[in-house]
């Protein structure tokens, strides 16, 4: 099947990619003329596990090019993948506007008929208005091709996107017509042959449904657990085994049982506010979600508190902040808690170090004031504290005789959980963590 893919960011080119790799004759489609540039000379944009290597064997077998016209991308494909961003508008919406354009393009440029699948996460209606888009251009235009619209959200994790796209968990996907539902089902079926994974076919708007309350659920889970937490801290109780404990009730579970310093990333909090907002728009408050949302920036603001409440005040003074990315395997920085703690550092004066193994020079570009370091025994030298914010294997690896010899004050606020406490405590590091018992003497 020829499939043209709109938009090749962290959706868009993985999902390109296995759809090439189960056999398909795939055209990926991008407006930044820099991105089409670096893949067109064989090159992934961003930094995700295994997909150098995957874009290499697609590319090579001569089943996925790239192209910023979209005359060579859209004319014979008979479904058209639209992974453009949905960021945040400043109400909690999301901008849907890059998605109505991918509308327009694909009424101009169709040749025949042809199914526009949502695979960007939408709120439930979109797949409607995309159709009066559609309608509208095509009366225009003139154009009497049957253009469907279709849902296909896409449940891959950065970090894990290859494998979670080429092994899914679950294929949801939504419809109006058989027709539609047959070309959804013929871009599938190599994986759904060879992995045996669920397929839910539903309607349009519930499968847009499913990824807003599957994203608001698991981040719904994180808050809880956070909540949970500060109990805990205040009751010298330790929230890992508080969570293990629960996680064996199979009705509960583990995952995203961890606490920390909250959710970032490109997803989570947009799609929990842009369901809050949906909610609200339709007249039924979800009350819960304004809560969630609230739990996970007061998880950054008591990382600051617990600084203040060892440094005083921060003015003048080094922290290191370990890890930029939202989660480790990404050099995604979007909403990373990093990005808004070297924010809120960098504005009461603090000076601020971050290392990331990928994303170091990043976080200096997207916070100017950051020093960027990839090496992590000289992103902590002479800092007068640590702040663990993303889990890569350096910063777990840190042992405390490291801290002790590389910082100036032996400060360490793990706002991750990746450290024992016990060892840390034993040497002498003034180590705080998320919501375990375990925390240092008052000084003095
Ligand atoms: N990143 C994730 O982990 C993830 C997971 C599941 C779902 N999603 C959803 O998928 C969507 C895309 O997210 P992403 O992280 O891949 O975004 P991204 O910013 O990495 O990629 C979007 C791409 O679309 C391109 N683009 C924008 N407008 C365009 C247009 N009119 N024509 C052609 N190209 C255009 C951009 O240049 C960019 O390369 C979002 O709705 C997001 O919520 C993301």
């Amino acid at each position: 099947m020829r499939i043209a893919v709109i938009g090749v960011g962290h959706v868009g080119l993985v999902s390109a990619a296995a759809f090439a790799r189960w056999g398909h004759d795939v055209v990926g489609l991008d407006d930044d003329a820099a991105k089409v540039a670096t893949l067109r000379d064989g090159r992934a944009w961003f930094h995700e596990p295994g997909l150098q290597e995957l874009l290499d064997e697609v590319v090579a077998a001569g089943r996925l090019t790239f192209t910023g016209d979209p005359t060579e991308a859209i004319p014979g494909a008979a479904a058209v993948f639209a992974c453009v961003g949905t960021p945040p508008n400043e109400d909690g919406s999301p901008n849907l506007a890059y998605l109505e354009a991918v509308a327009r393009t694909v009424a101009e440029h169709a040749t025949g008929d042809v199914v526009l699948v949502e695979k960007s996460t939408v709120p439930a209606s979109t797949g409607r208005r995309l159709e009066q888009v559609i309608v509208r251009e095509q009366a225009r235009l003139g154009s009497t091709h049957r253009i469907e619209v279709a849902s296909n959200p896409e449940f891959l994790r950065e970090g894990s996107a290859v494998e979670d796209t080429l092994h899914p968990d679950r294929i949801v996907y939504g419809t109006s017509s058989d027709a539609a539902r047959d070309v959804l089902r013929a871009v599938y079926a190599p994986v759904v042959a060879a992995d045996g994974c669920p397929v839910v076919e539903t309607d349009v708007a519930t499968s847009e449904l499913i990824k807003h309350a599957s994203n608001a659920f698991l981040a719904t889970r994180i808050s809880f657990i956070n909540a949970v937490a500060r109990i805990c801290e205040q009751v010298g109780a330790d929230v890992q085994v508080v969570a293990d404990g629960m996680g064996h009730d199979p009705r509960i579970g583990r995952a995203f049982l961890s606490a920390g310093l909250g959710y970032g990333g490109s997803c989570f909090p947009k799609d929990v506010d842009a369901f809050a907002h949906l909610a609200r728009a339709v007249g039924v408050p979800f009350r819960l979600l304004d809560e969630v949302r609230a739990i996970n920036v007061a998880q950054r603001d008591h990382v600051l508190d617990k600084l203040r409440q060892e440094l005083w005040h921060l003015d003048g003074k080094t922290v290191t902040l370990l890890g930029a990315a939202f989660k480790p395997g990404t050099d995604d920085l979007r909403e990373a808690p990093a990005v808004h703690l070297a924010r809120a550092l960098l504005a009461v004066g603090a000076r601020v170090r971050a290392f990331d193994p990928v994303a170091h020079v990043a976080i200096a570009a997207e916070v100017p004031g950051v020093e960027p370091h990839d090496d992590v025994h000289a992103a902590l030298h002479e800092a007068h504290a640590a702040v663990v914010c993303t889990e890569w294997d350096e910063v777990v690896a840190l042992s405390p005789e490291d801290y002790l010899r590389a910082l100036a004050y032996p400060i360490v606020i793990d706002g991750r959980n990746a450290h024992d406490p016990a060892p840390m405590l034993a040497a002498g590091v003034r180590y705080h963590s998320v919501g375990r018992a375990a925390a240092p003497r008052e000084v003095g």
